[in-house]
């Protein structure tokens, strides 16, 4: 498999917006969902990271700076004809490496029930009751960093 590049993007470059179309593609497309414009204006404030095969994004994920040293992981998404070949888990172990270099001490997250098996591999533990989110079933994962 060609090498994998991750690195953090500048909100409203040109990698940001392909992050964007790949999160679209993967994420809300399968579940008739948009992005509201407002909404990506608000994620000025987060972290966005990618993972890049031949130059071209292949997988990315937002980290939200909370309080108390936790940082949460949304949206994250590998390209369909990529899964199951290690991108994700490469990209989210960089993104704890950015984490714990930004001051947070424990990664949170809301998992579709889908992917809890993805972030169990990755020694996340489930927290709290299930619930409901984008109409689809989630559950609470966290890890100490
Ligand atoms: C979930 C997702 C991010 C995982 O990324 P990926 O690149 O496909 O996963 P990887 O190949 O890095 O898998 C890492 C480990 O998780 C395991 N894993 C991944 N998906 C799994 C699944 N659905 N069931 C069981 N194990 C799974 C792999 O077997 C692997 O285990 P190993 O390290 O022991 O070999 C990706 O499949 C994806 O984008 N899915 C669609 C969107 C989505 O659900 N995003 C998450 C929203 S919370």
């Amino acid at each position: 498999m060609p090498e994998i590049l991750c690195k953090t993007l500048q909100h409203g470059s040109l990698e940001y917006w392909d992050s964007v179309a790949l999160r679209y593609k993967i994420l809300r497309i399968p579940l008739n969902l948009d992005f509201g414009y407002s909404q990506l204006i608000a994620e000025n404030h987060d972290l966005h990271l990618a993972a890049f095969q031949d130059d071209k994004i292949v997988a990315c994920l937002i980290l939200t700076p909370l309080e108390n040293g936790k940082m949460k992981m949304r949206q994250v998404a590998v390209d369909d004809h990529l899964q199951g070949q290690g991108i994700g888990k490469a990209l989210v172990v960089y993104s704890e490496e950015i984490a714990r270099h930004k001051g947070a001490d424990e990664m949170v997250l809301n998992a579709r029930e889908t992917a809890v098996p993805f972030y169990l591999s990755l020694r996340y533990e489930i927290y709290g009751e299930p619930f409901t989110e984008v109409g689809i079933p989630h559950r609470s994962m966290r890890k100490k960093l």
